[in-house]
């Protein structure tokens, strides 16, 4: 990693340890508004704006390992099939015929020559191109040429996919800007999928979103396992372009250093600060990475309704021999289960309180600016103009953004 990101951090974490009180540049963090995580329309808004407008993660390129492989993707609200080209692109499409509209494909993955609706049969080549319409002789000027599966966009990066159905939207690598360089070190071409997990909760996706963006809950939360390993007290933060971020918390001193994977299942790219301390990117507007050596996950909260959220870990580790997935990496799966739980528990009865008439706008300190941050970017996606009347966060930590 950068030397000088990793020396800035080090003395940031050195500063956050040292303080008695809140740090001279600090401001009142500006309220935020309970209602965001209540108001059906806000939820609307968020649907159409940021879910259909912004990169969505997808999987890793390993996922579609042969020309012809396919995945269906409906986590953005739209059906979606992402497929691998006989040309060994990834590309994504609508799962939308252009005859009268069905799937072209209703199995939720698979490997095939060609993509056949299974109303008329209609047939499309994994480059989307229509090349089958049987009885063809029953249409009148029907231009096949023009009849191509209707894109989405798909972009790589590190091998990690995300899709986006903006088609004017700004290149995946611009969108995440500093976090491309600051993640490398996980070195993702050479990762494989260990598992996935689906926690369901009920609870609106942003108050999930925030509980993953500060360490101040995990004292009280987790207090037998996060809160044995990590220093609240060191937690230092960036608050990164596009709502995305970065935080960093140091492992207490004894158990700095302490191996927490066998050198056999190792990441050997990631660099000491990564060991020596918890730091996870929060990629906008759903996407947590909390980088680590050998297993680690991507955590996506999928919004379902207003107050229901699919939490996907989504867990990789460095590519290994064979079928069987090393013993070492399903152990930190089941470990990271008794905290998810804990999360988890924490949530249903957040919601049942922010929904009461009794709740008012959260106060937040300024180590949890990250939160703000976020829903900040979250007003900026879905338009300032268009939020409903007193659901707004304030401008006031935009130049706390790093450029
Ligand atoms: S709707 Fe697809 S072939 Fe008719
Ligand atoms: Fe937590």
């Amino acid at each position: 990693m950068d030397v000088a990101i990793e020396q800035t951090i080090r003395e940031r974490i050195a500063v956050e340890k040292a303080r008695t009180a809140p740090p001279a540049d600090a401001i009142a963090v500006p309220l935020i508004p309970a209602t965001r995580y209540t108001n059906p329309d806000f939820f609307e808004l968020e649907m159409q704006q940021i879910f259909h407008r912004n990169w969505l993660f997808a999987g890793h390129e390993s996922e579609w390992a042969e020309p012809g492989a396919y995945q269906l993707f409906t986590r953005s609200g739209a059906p979606i099939v992402i497929v691998r080209g006989q040309d060994n692109v990834l590309r994504a499409f609508y799962n939308s015929c252009r005859h009268r509209g069905a799937p072209v494909t209703r199995d939720v993955c698979g490997v095939a020559k060609r993509l056949t609706c299974q109303y008329h049969s209609w047939s499309y080549d994994t480059q989307g191109k229509l090349k089958a319409v049987p009885d063809s002789r029953s249409f009148v000027d029907l231009d096949t040429e023009e009849l191509a599966l209707v894109p989405v966009r798909c972009e790589v990066w590190q091998g990690w996919v995300f899709i986006n159905e903006d088609a004017q939207a700004e290149p995946l690598i611009d969108f995440l800007g500093p976090i491309c360089e600051q993640m490398l070190d996980i070195n993702g071409p050479g990762m494989r999928r260990v598992g996935r997990q689906i926690h369901r909760v009920e609870a609106n996706w942003k108050l999930m979103v925030d509980a993953f963006l500060e360490v101040y809950h995990i004292r009280t939360v987790h207090p037998d396992n996060a809160a044995l390993l990590y220093d609240d007290q060191s937690v230092t933060v960036s608050m990164l372009p596009n709502g995305h971020s970065r935080l960093t918390t140091e492992k207490r001193e004894e158990l700095r250093d302490f191996p927490m994977v066998s050198d056999q299942n190792d990441n050997p790219s990631v660099g000491l600060l990564w060991r020596q301390t918890s730091t996870s990117f929060g990629i906008f507007p759903n996407l947590v990475v909390p980088m680590d050596t050998g297993a680690f996950t991507f955590l996506s909260m999928w919004p379902v309704d207003q107050r229901t959220t699919e939490l996907e870990l989504n867990w990789f580790a460095p590519a290994w021999e064979g079928e069987e997935v090393p013993e070492e990496h399903l152990q930190r799966l089941e470990l990271f289960d008794t905290v998810m739980a804990q999360d988890k528990a924490n949530m249903a009865p957040i919601q049942a309180s922010v929904e009461s008439p009794g709740a008012q706008p959260f106060q937040i300190g300024w180590h949890e600016r990250l939160i703000h941050h976020f829903q900040r970017a979250v007003d900026l996606s879905i338009g300032p103009d268009l939020l409903p009347a007193g659901t707004a966060v304030s401008t006031a930590l935009d130049s706390y953004v790093e450029r």
